[in-house]
């Protein structure tokens, strides 16, 4: 009798031990989330961003409506931290980016946050032809173009106005031939923060030459915050029914490929982690999943075209879009050579990106949605980001 009593107390205390853990380690956590948020609101300084490049002002503007924060540099049109509310009520970082505009010019990693153009993704062996003019661009990744060629639209000045305390219009002329590409486009880019809590991302271009554009933008998110470790068990739906599979060198062969049973099935959530070491050729040739998925719509209008969850903050990311597809990132190219405004460094995917787009290569892929622009025609086109936590 005395012995079974002795063992209920017992397990009454290791139960009462393992609560008060538990709670400790919580609050823990807690507090460790908000030391996070805090030390990166402080380490972003306006006179890190103060500079003058190309002869041009650089500067570090402000975002702010409902629960969302957004800092932005007219660097490149970049954004470097995106405040979001996590289920607990803190402000967390969701966009993985540098402390200062020295380290983005210096950053092994081009493209954190940036504004892409004027042809975002791969163009293959850097050739194209328009009305059988053959134009030739920089290769920068391999044998093929990235995101523009070397100086593409992520290290260029923009023009910046801040009509109001939620609104960032930029403006670059590119001039004919920059980067090998034809014509001066005006390029506007309008980010603003929504009253649905959504980040909106407004292009539109002109040009007096024929000439192709595919504008996009590249943030880096971790829905946990930026340096919380990996992102393999944010849940991930895409409402496509197809993709572009690639060559070895990520140039898509031209097919668009049924997800049906494969890894690249996100029509239902999945974890991003839960496939991606299966044995499959195009995860081969993506290291991971880096591929653009044939976005189901059936008007031209936005569209919901992903769907992302953080499994630790609960926060919420839908991507809306007029584009026909979006680039799924899953960060297989990083390699810790970025140290990132939290002090935490870009570890092996411990961000991912989704660049609504046109499909990679189209120039030179006939049955592939134009991204011809001729002069007369107006290049318009919008993405949402929309925060809410789960
Ligand atoms: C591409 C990746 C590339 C990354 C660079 C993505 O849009 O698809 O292949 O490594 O950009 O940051």
């Amino acid at each position: 009798m005395i012995i079974r009593s002795k063992i209920k107390i017992l397990r009454r205390a290791i139960a009462l031990f393992i609560v008060l853990l538990c709670i400790s380690c919580k609050t823990k956590q807690e507090n460790k989330s908000d030391t996070l948020a805090a030390a990166i609101f402080s380490t972003i300084k306006d006179e890190d961003f103060d500079t003058t490049i190309d002869g041009k002002s650089v500067k570090l503007y402000w975002l702010q409506r409902k629960d969302l924060k957004m800092a932005m540099t007219n660097y490149g049109g970049r954004i470097i931290s995106l405040f979001v509310q996590d289920k607990n009520g803190n402000a967390i970082d969701v966009n993985i980016g540098r402390g200062s505009i020295k380290e983005y010019m210096e950053s092994p990693e081009a493209y954190f946050g940036a504004t892409i153009g004027r042809v975002g993704n791969r163009i293959a062996n850097g050739r194209f032809a328009i009305n059988g003019n053959e134009y030739t661009l920089p290769t920068n990744d391999n044998k093929n173009t990235l995101h523009g060629g070397y100086k593409g639209f992520q290290d260029v000045v923009w023009d910046a106005e801040q009509p109001n305390g939620y609104t960032l219009i930029l403006t670059y002329p590119s001039p004919d031939m920059e980067e090998g590409f034809p014509g001066n486009l005006q390029a506007k880019v309008i980010y603003s923060l929504t009253e649905k809590n959504a980040v909106k991302i407004e292009y539109e271009a002109t040009t007096d030459k024929p000439t192709v554009v595919n504008l996009t933008n590249h943030a880096y998110f971790n829905l946990n915050g930026e340096g919380s470790g990996s992102i393999l068990d944010h849940k991930l739906q895409i409402n496509a029914d197809r993709f572009t599979p690639v060559d070895a060198g990520l140039i898509p062969t031209g097919e668009l490929s049924d997800v049906a049973s494969t890894p690249f099935d996100f029509r239902k959530p999945h974890t991003i982690g839960e496939r991606i070491k299966a044995i499959n050729e195009q995860l081969e040739f993506g290291k991971g999943y880096d591929h653009n998925y044939v976005l189901n719509s059936d008007e031209n209008g936005l569209h919901q075209a992903a769907k992302v969850v953080g499994d630790k903050s609960g926060v919420v990311m839908e991507v809306f879009t007029e584009e026909p597809g979006i680039q799924f990132y899953s960060g297989n190219f990083m390699a810790s050579k970025n140290t990132l405004k939290s002090g935490a460094k870009d570890d092996f995917r411990t961000a991912f990106c989704l660049e609504t787009q046109h499909f990679p290569d189209t120039p030179n892929q006939p049955g592939f949605p134009s991204i011809q622009l001729n002069p007369g025609e107006i290049y318009h086109t919008v993405t949402e980001y929309k925060f809410s936590v789960e």
